[in-house]
């Protein structure tokens, strides 16, 4: 289904996916996940993240303390990528989505309180919400690769 939602000045047009319990799950569940962005021109750039909060159905928040290219690749190229997995299970995931920087407004309070909730002290610059469009499973073997939303 199309969908279209506002943000605070601007429409993004993405379709998208809810995102499955086992997949949340292990979102959840993992210490770090590996976010990855590019710039304009498609340079890719990976980094570590800790501080990570599922927002609802279909998004998530990655929250910004430290990100310096990662924060401008967003800026300017919203397509953005996160893989996270269990190296004791071999369970993995892929999300791909459209991310909106956020450092004001409801979405960057709810993670401000999430992560002040953990750590009072923490004052976080920012929230990366990624709005989900893709899901591929990452699990190896024959279906590695494999989209798992319709
Ligand atoms: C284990 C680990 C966890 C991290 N968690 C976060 C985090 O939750 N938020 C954040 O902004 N940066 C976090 N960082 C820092 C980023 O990985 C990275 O250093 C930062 O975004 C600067 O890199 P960039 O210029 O490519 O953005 C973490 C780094 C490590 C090693």
């Amino acid at each position: 289904m199309l969908i279209y939602r506002s943000d605070l000045s601007f429409y993004i047009e993405v379709i998208l996916v809810n995102i499955p319990d086992k997949v949340r799950n292990l979102f959840e569940k993992q210490d770090l996940v590996a976010f990855g962005t590019a710039d304009k021109q498609g340079i890719p750039n990976v980094v570590p993240i800790f501080w990570k909060k599922i927002l609802d159905k279909e998004s998530v928040i990655l929250i910004d303390n430290f990100m310096d290219m990662t924060k401008n690749n967003v800026l300017e190229n919203k397509n953005v990528c996160v893989s996270f997995w269990d190296a004791e299970t071999n369970e993995a995931y892929k999300m791909k989505g459209k991310a909106v920087y956020h450092t004001e407004g409801p979405v960057y309070d709810e993670g401000k309180e999430f992560i002040q909730s953990k750590d009072p002290k923490k004052d976080p610059k920012g929230m990366v919400e990624i709005k989900i469009n893709e899901i591929y499973s990452l699990n190896p073997g024959s279906k590695a690769g494999e989209k798992i939303n319709s």
